[in-house]
């Protein structure tokens, strides 16, 4: 029996080819809601085979979410029967660990086109139709670096940042109309996210200075821990949760 009951509600689920996507939609499935899995990568497509192997509901939904106009389709899709309920903007690419003295255009834009202004996209798209539904619960996942500078370079802290900043806006603007907007922080997790930037042009300078940056942790988490708290935040159990940053870190945030 599901613990948090989302039967008969869709919630697209960006990134949701791997790490924590695909741990949050392969839970939220389970949990009864049918998945939109949303990645830039067919490997989209695994995850709707292991959802749907399980017994769940699930679509794919291949593209690249920083561009508008893929951004709006996947949202009028999942709506297409007026069953929006839930979006994950999880979907995240890390920086080269530069401090902004030596940080790159392309690493700039592409951080915060990803991790910021895609989330801004599909929420845009979203958040009417949610209202319309009756509500909705958006979680954005943001990063121990949206609310501490020792945590990554510093394009991935500034969309981290700006990603709190565009949740708790969000939470306040559309509380009462019925639309929820949490982010989570998680720490270090075991996920292929160090494959989403060129390794060899890592700024070796920039991890010196951050130095022990899981120094304050207790260990990685798993995916599967992140997926969770999500699954707990878009359930109805979480219905007067808006606008909380709530970190899963092993203690590093307390530091
Ligand atoms: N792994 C960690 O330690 C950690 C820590 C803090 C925050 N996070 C955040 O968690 C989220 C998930 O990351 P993960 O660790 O699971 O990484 P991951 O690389 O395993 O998964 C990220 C997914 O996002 C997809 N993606 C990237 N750009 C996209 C785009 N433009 N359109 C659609 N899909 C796109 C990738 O293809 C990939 O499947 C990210 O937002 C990341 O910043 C991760």
């Amino acid at each position: 029996m599901a613990l948090f009951e989302l039967t008969g509600k869709t919630v697209v689920v960006t990134g949701a080819g791997s790490g924590i996507g695909r741990a949050t939609a392969v839970m939220v499935a389970s949990q009864g809601a049918t998945v939109v899995v949303a990645d830039i990568a067919d490997s989209a497509h695994e995850t709707v085979t292991q959802i749907t192997d399980a017994g769940g509901s699930a679509r794919a939904a291949v593209g690249d979410i920083s561009d508008p106009a893929v951004a709006e389709a996947l949202i009028a899709d999942a709506d297409a029967d007026g069953t929006l309920w839930g979006l994950v903007n999880n979907a995240g690419v890390m920086d080269l660990f530069s401090g902004v003295a030596k940080v790159d255009d392309g690493t700039w834009e592409r951080c915060l086109r990803v991790n910021l202004t895609a989330p801004m996209y599909l929420m845009r798209a979203a958040v009417p139709r949610m209202v319309a539904n009756g509500g909705g619960s958006i979680v954005n996942v943001s990063s121990e670096a949206g609310i501490r500078g020792a945590a990554a370079g510093a394009a991935y802290t500034a969309s981290k940042h700006g990603l709190i900043g565009l949740t708790r806006n969000t939470a306040y603007m559309y509380g009462k109309a019925g639309v929820r907007c949490n982010a989570i922080m998680p720490g270090g997790v075991e996920t292929n996210i160090m494959a989403s930037i060129d390794q060899s042009k890592l700024d070796m300078e920039g991890l010196g200075v951050l130095g022990a940056v899981h120094a304050g942790a207790l260990r990685n988490a798993k995916p599967d821990e992140l997926a969770a708290l999500v699954v707990f935040l878009l359930a109805v159990e979480a219905s007067n949760v808006n606008g909380a940053l709530i970190a899963n870190d092993g203690g590093w945030s307390a530091g």
